[in-house]
């Protein structure tokens, strides 16, 4: 599946996007190795720290589904005009099932496009080292 198609749907998940408070859409598409695509949207909450990413919502709603092989990320906000990266905390998410090269695409309305990879959002990942022992 090409990058394009994968960054609509990203969008198309933004729209789905609970985010009463903080008015800040997003959108994320997890294309799977087994071609299938998985998305997700934030789902705020009144008490802030619960709120879950679009990035940690769609991983959840893939492993739910039994896929934990993942090709690609993209993910789109709706609400900036600017690209806007994954939070910590889904960096963290996301590195507990790929690889250190694996391609994630970012963008907010403006069409500006960043591409990075896993290794590069999180340089060292302690969690990854004792996983491989
Ligand atoms: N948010 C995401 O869903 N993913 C990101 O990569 C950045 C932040 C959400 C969390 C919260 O609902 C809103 O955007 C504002 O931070």
């Amino acid at each position: 599946m090409e990058i394009a198609e994968l960054m609509k749907q990203a969008e198309a998940a933004a729209e789905t996007a609970y985010a009463p408070y903080s008015r800040f859409r997003v959108g994320a598409a997890l294309l799977c190795r087994d071609g299938s695509v998985i998305t997700g949207c934030n789902v705020e909450n009144r008490s802030y720290g619960l709120t879950i990413c679009a990035e940690r919502n769609a991983i959840a709603k893939a492993v739910s589904f039994g896929k934990q092989d993942f090709a690609m990320l993209a993910l789109y906000c709706a609400d900036s005009d600017v690209p806007v990266p994954p939070c910590g905390a889904c960096r963290q998410v996301l590195s507990e099932f790929v690889s250190a090269d694996f391609p994630i695409h970012y963008r907010g309305t403006n069409e500006k496009t960043v591409v990075t990879t896993m290794t590069d959002l999180l340089p060292f990942d302690s969690l990854k080292d004792l996983k491989n022992r």
